[in-house]
Order: C-alpha cells, then structure tokens, then sequence
C-alpha cells in the first residue's frame, strides 16, 4: 500500500486525532501527520492504538485473503522469542540460518527434488519476493543461453494466463519482459495450453504454470504444459522451463492431491514458489522459493556478502527482514509433519465441500473452479435484481469479508465470490455464513431498504448500515491501467 503525504493546510480539524477515553489519560489532541512534540504514556499510546484498530475487520472473518490469522500458542510464543532477530545476520543467529536450511531441504523433497538434484532456495518475504528472484533468474539464464549460442538476444518474453496475480505483472514491468498473456474464455479460468504454445519463441524466458488460481483455486495444467513444451523443443528446436507459482496450492496437493505431477517430477519445472503464510499456516510474511538445480541459479544474481562477519550468499531482494516466519514456518513443520499438514487440508477441503454444496443447493449460485484448493467460487445462477458486488457488501454488515470481482481478461463479464477456507472457520461458522448469505440474498431480493433480518428496515441498524455502504459504494472495481481487472489478494 504507497501512502501518501498528505497537505496539512487541507484537512483543517482532521490534522489532530482527538482524545478519546484511552484509560482518560488523552488530554490533548495528538497530530495525526505529524511528529508529536512529547512523549505520551506507554499504556495511553498504547490504548489509543488499540482502540483505533478495533476499526479493521476481524482477521478470522476475512474471508478474502488466503493468509493465515490463526496459529497456536506455541507459534505464537516461538514468534515473539524470535521477533527482534535479523534473519540476515547470519553470524550473530547461525541457528536461524540452520532452520532456513531445513526448511528449504524439507521443501526441496516434499516437491520430489531427487537426491541428485543440488537443489537450492531461500526463504523470502512472500511469494511475491520469490516470483521477483525466479523471474529474474529465467531472464538471466535465457539472456545466457542465447549469449553462448551466439544470438543476439531480442526482447525477453514471459508467457502466463491473464489469471496471474499482479505480482507476474509487476515483474514484468519492473524487470523489463514482455508479458504475454493467454486469455480467459467464457469457460476456461485458467492457462490454455495450445494458446500457450502459440506465443512461445526463442525470446521466451519461461512459462508460468500457477498451482491455485487466485481467481477460482484451479489448478493450471502442468504436467500438460510441461508435455507441451517438449513438443516446442522437439519441432522447433526451442527450449523453454517453467516456473510453478505454487503460492497457495504448494502446502495443498502435496497432501490433498500427492499422485498430481505438478513439481521437480516433471523435468521442465526449473523452480516452485510457495506462500508460508498461506496453507504454510504461518503468519505474513513469509514465502519460498526453489530452484530444481544449482544451475538454475545463474551465479551473478548470487552476492556473497562478509560485512557481517563471515562469508555469505544471498540472493533476495530485502536485505534485512524478521527471522520469526522462519522459525514459525519450522515449528509447524516439526509440529505438524506430513500426517498434521494432511489432516488440517483434509478439514478444509471437507468444509469447502460442504459451502459448495449448500450455497449451490439454495439454486442461487453456479459454483466454478471446481475443488482444488479450498476454496468456494460462485456466481449467479440466474438474473437477480442485485449483483455480487451488493452481496458482498450486504455480507459485510454481518462482519464477513467475502470479496466479489471479475474475471481476468476475456472474462471480464464472468462476476464471482469467492471464499477462501482457512484454519479458524470452524464448520460451525461455515453454517452461519451459509444462513447469512441465504438472508442477503432474501434482502437484497427486497430491495435496498431491508434489513438483514427482515426486520423494520428503517430503525435497524443494519439497514442503516447496508444503505449507507451502497451509497457510498461507488463504481465496481475499475479496469487496472492495464486493462486488466484484479481480484482483490
Ligand atoms: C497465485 C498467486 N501468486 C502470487 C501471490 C502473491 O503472494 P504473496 O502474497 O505471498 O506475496 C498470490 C497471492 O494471493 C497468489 O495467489
């Protein structure tokens, strides 16, 4: 999120935050966009804070967001042991660079690395740090290829599905590459494989595959696109990897789905993301990314680094970031294990199963995406008097954030909702959310003035509440510059 500075002269009254109660200890406004002059009582500032946040949503009702708001005590307590170390200050904390290194190697075989493989990694911020690292690596092997076959490089291309996140976007601007997206159709929300093939030459640094569609859980076809890019080298004598954006679905087929080939088992996967703070069920931020062999690496994108006692590479685009997402994502491997991580995905994917089919018995809603990850799609079934948008929004007066968008490009018309199931919606709740969607539904059927529980419209204030967000609603989600719109994580 870029924030903004914002001009004092403009805001008038709103440049201090007022006294609230905070313990009575607030006696003077505090400015709002300025430095204070004094310090402030720890409990006071701290009061005022926590009050002042009680105005975000509840972290286990967001329902948008594939990142995991709950960990256990345990977790919880390791984190905050661990929250004031560097990871990068590898001499002062080696046992923290050890528990990197585990992870990677635990990683590198959940995603059937073989033990000849010199498979290599690193923990990142997230799976957008580790999309930067693996595309730029593409581009630097490829711009290396074409140098040793002694060919004047063109300009670099990156294939994907117009389904990607924005991060595939964001490389592609921020690292020069020409993004070439394959449409979405009416019925196809993910990758098509012909369509892929179709716009790969031999200035294409790679293609993505993506294991969980941001837009729908899908799952792209790999192994397919993998066959697909045999054929390319074969007939046309280019040859081209993949990288698997595995954000969410990394920490889910392995479990849900072990027989599905989508990782090191198929020779063209050069390198998997995966999102530790997503099915990883540790706290933001925290994300992997693995390359298949040391050669695909390229050894100048490898600084090796000794200001900070000893001799170190790194490749990462942070230099200094919190070491407490590593020793989370740890705990949860030993906590866990295969057994643990399998039983907790089989849970959710049972409760996705179970919304689908409610929400889809009700007759409203025509579930897509199928049930890959678990996660619950849905659009209208049929014409309605409201759109996803209203129903969105009329959820949120019961405090549930259920994101509604379109689809990538040429499916824009195609307007969902989609729930993400995490750990923390318990099925208890899933019943509730269910019976919440059945009343906005009836509400909305109203017309803009009922209440959620078809109560006396005008005195509830729900009603109130719902009337006054579709007021201030405004347009539905605009087209990015781009062109494309965006789903909301
Ligand atoms: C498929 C996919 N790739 C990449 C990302 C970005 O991941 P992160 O939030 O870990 O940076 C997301 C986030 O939702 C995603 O769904």
């Amino acid at each position: 999120m870029l924030s903004r500075k914002v001009p004092l002269a403009a805001i008038g009254e709103d440049r201090a935050v007022l006294p609230t109660f905070a313990a009575r200890g607030m006696t003077e406004p505090v400015p709002r966009y300025e430095l204070p002059d004094r310090p402030m009582d720890g409990d006071v500032a701290y009061l005022a804070i926590h009050h002042e946040l009680a105005l975000d949503g509840n972290p286990l009702l967001n329902l948008a967001t594939f990142v995991t708001t709950w960990m256990d005590e345990h977790a919880d307590r390791l984190m905050a042991e661990s929250v004031n170390k560097n990871a990068i200050d590898w001499d002062e904390y080696p046992q923290t660079v050890e528990l990197q290194d585990r992870c990677v190697n635990m990683l590198s075989r959940l995603y059937h690395a073989e033990e000849h493989h010199s498979t290599v990694g690193t923990a990142t911020v997230g799976s957008s740090e580790a999309i930067h690292l693996a595309g730029l690596a593409m581009k630097v092997r490829w711009r290396n290829a074409a140098r040793d076959a002694g060919r004047t490089p063109g300009t670099p291309n990156l294939v994907m599905g117009a389904n990607v996140q924005v991060v595939w976007e964001k490389f592609a601007r921020y690292f020069d590459v020409e993004p070439r997206y394959v449409p979405m159709t009416e019925d196809r929300f993910v990758i098509g494989v012909d369509e892929a093939m179709a716009r790969v030459d031999e200035n294409t640094i790679g293609v993505v595959g993506i294991l969980g569609s941001t837009y729908t859980g899908e799952y792209e076809p790999i192994a397919e696109l993998d066959a697909a890019l045999d054929s390319v080298c074969t007939e046309r004598g280019i040859d081209v990897p993949i990288h698997v954006d595995a954000a969410s679905g990394g920490f889910v087929a392995p479990f849900l789905q072990p027989e599905l080939a989508w990782d090191f088992r198929l020779p063209r996967v050069r390198s998997i993301n995966v999102s530790g703070h997503k099915y990883g069920l540790v706290y933001p931020g925290i994300g992997w990314i693995l390359w298949r062999e040391e050669e695909d690496l390229p050894e100048e994108l490898v600084f090796k680094v000794d200001y900070l006692g000893g001799s170190h590479a790194t490749f990462g685009l942070n230099f200094s970031r919190g070491a407490s997402q590593i020793v989370a994502q740890y705990y949860n491997f030993l906590r866990l294990g295969r057994e643990g991580y399998r039983e907790i995905m089989a849970a959710l994917a049972e409760t996705a199963g179970w919304l689908r089919r409610r929400l889809a018995d009700t007759g409203h809603f025509t579930v897509i995406g199928g049930d890959d990850l678990p996660v619950v799609c849905l659009r209208l079934a049929g014409e309605e008097p409201f759109d996803v948008f209203d129903l969105s929004e009329t959820l949120r007066t019961r405090g549930w954030v259920v994101p509604a968008y379109r689809m990538a490009p040429d499916a824009e018309h195609v307007a969902v909702l989609r729930i993400v199931v995490r750990e923390g919606l318990s099925r208890d709740m899933a019943e509730e959310l269910a019976t919440d969607v059945d009343r906005a539904v009836e509400r909305l059927r109203r017309g803009p003035h009922a209440s959620l529980d078809g109560g006396s419209p005008a005195g509830s204030a729900i009603g109130r509440r719902a009337g006054r967000a579709r007021s201030s609603r405004g347009a539905k989600p605009a087209p990015t510059a781009g062109g494309k719109t965006r789903s909301p994580c």
